[in-house]
Formats: structure tokens, sequence, C-alpha cells
């Protein structure tokens, strides 16, 4: 999208090479989280894209969908629900497993967190291949939600995340080479 505080959002991160290893441009976002306008704009973007659509469930994917999720959801009038890594939620869960460059993970959700028939947006910091927005999609789906849109404030689209989502629709704030 073009406004005048994504170039601004998009100046604050922080790029780290070669982490967490070789090769990895990581996408550091605590240095916009040190700059309260960034940090505010990328939150009011979200909002004022999502508070007209009658999202009652922000998902947040774990960890730092857990820091852009809250806020959205309390400025929306949502709830915020947590999709977490294996053995983390403490009460019954429902799992889905997903594939990685090596290996495989799985993402958890509490039962009873979501009804069937609610509409939720999913948040992230970054997608990259889009493996992990994959599994929170169908983490949601099997227990009946509709999944409005996913968003992330970054997008590495070399790595062409947004195809494996299909026509689920993916809103990202900065694209990064
Ligand atoms: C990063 C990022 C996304 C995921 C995207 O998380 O925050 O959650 O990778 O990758 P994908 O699109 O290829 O699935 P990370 O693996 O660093 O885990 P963390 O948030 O717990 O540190």
């Amino acid at each position: 999208p073009s406004d005048d505080r994504i170039s601004r959002i998009g100046s604050t991160i922080r790029v780290i090479p070669d982490f967490p290893k070789p090769g990895i441009m990581f996408q550091d976002i605590t240095t916009l989280l040190l700059d309260p306008k960034a940090f505010k704009d990328t939150i009011d973007l979200f909002v004022e894209r999502y508070k007209d659509k009658e999202i009652s469930v922000v998902a947040g994917i774990e960890a730092r969908g857990f820091i852009f999720g809250p806020p959205i959801a309390l400025a929306i009038g949502a709830k915020f629900v947590p999709m977490r890594k294996p053995n983390k939620l403490p009460g019954a869960v429902i799992s889905e497993e997903y594939s990685l460059e090596y290996g495989t993970d799985t993402m958890e959700m509490h039962v009873g967190a979501v009804q069937a028939g609610e509409r939720a947006l999913v948040i992230d910091d970054l997608i990259a291949t889009g493996g992990t927005l994959c599994a929170a999609i169908k983490l949601l789906e099997r227990v009946g939600v509709d999944v409005v849109e996913c968003a992330c404030v970054i997008e590495l689209p070399e790595l062409k995340g947004r195809d494996r989502l299909g026509d689920k629709p993916l809103f990202v704030l900065v694209s990064s080479a």
C-alpha cells in the first residue's frame, strides 16, 4: 500500500546478516518497536484496514505475532488467540504439523478458544515460505472459523510464500528484497 507511514516503518526495521545461520538476512522488528511513532503507525494501518470487517478473532502467531496482534485486537474489539509452539498451552489443544526447511514443526491452539462461524484475522511479523501462516489457516478452518485475511509487517517476496496461501488474501506493509 502507498502511505507516507509505510516507508518510515520500513526504515526502522533492522536487517542482520547471517542470523540465525549463514545466508539468512534476519528482519529484526525490535528496532521498529523502539520507535513509538513507527510502532503506532504499524498498528494504526492494520486497525484502519480491519476495523469495519466484523472480525471477532485476531489469531497471533508465536512469537512476534504476540507483539502486533493484541493492540490490533483491542482496537477493533476482537478477542486475541495465541497460536503457539508445541507443549506451551496448558489446556486441551488442537495441533497442526507443518514442514520447515529441515524437518517439521507443530502449531497449537486451545480447544474452545474460537467457535465455528467466527471471522478471523491471522497476524505475524513476517511471511517467508508461508508454511507458518498455512498451518494457522488450517488450524482455524478445521474448527469452522472463516479466515478473512492474513497480515504481516514484512514479506520476503522471493520465497513466494504468498503463492502457498492460494487464494487466501495476504496484506503486508513492507516488502524486502
Ligand atoms: C519466523 C517468523 C514467522 C515465520 C515465517 O518465525 O516470525 O513466524 O518464521 O516463516 P515461514 O513463512 O517460512 O513459515 P521464527 O521461525 O523465527 O520463530 P519465532 O517467531 O518463534 O522466533
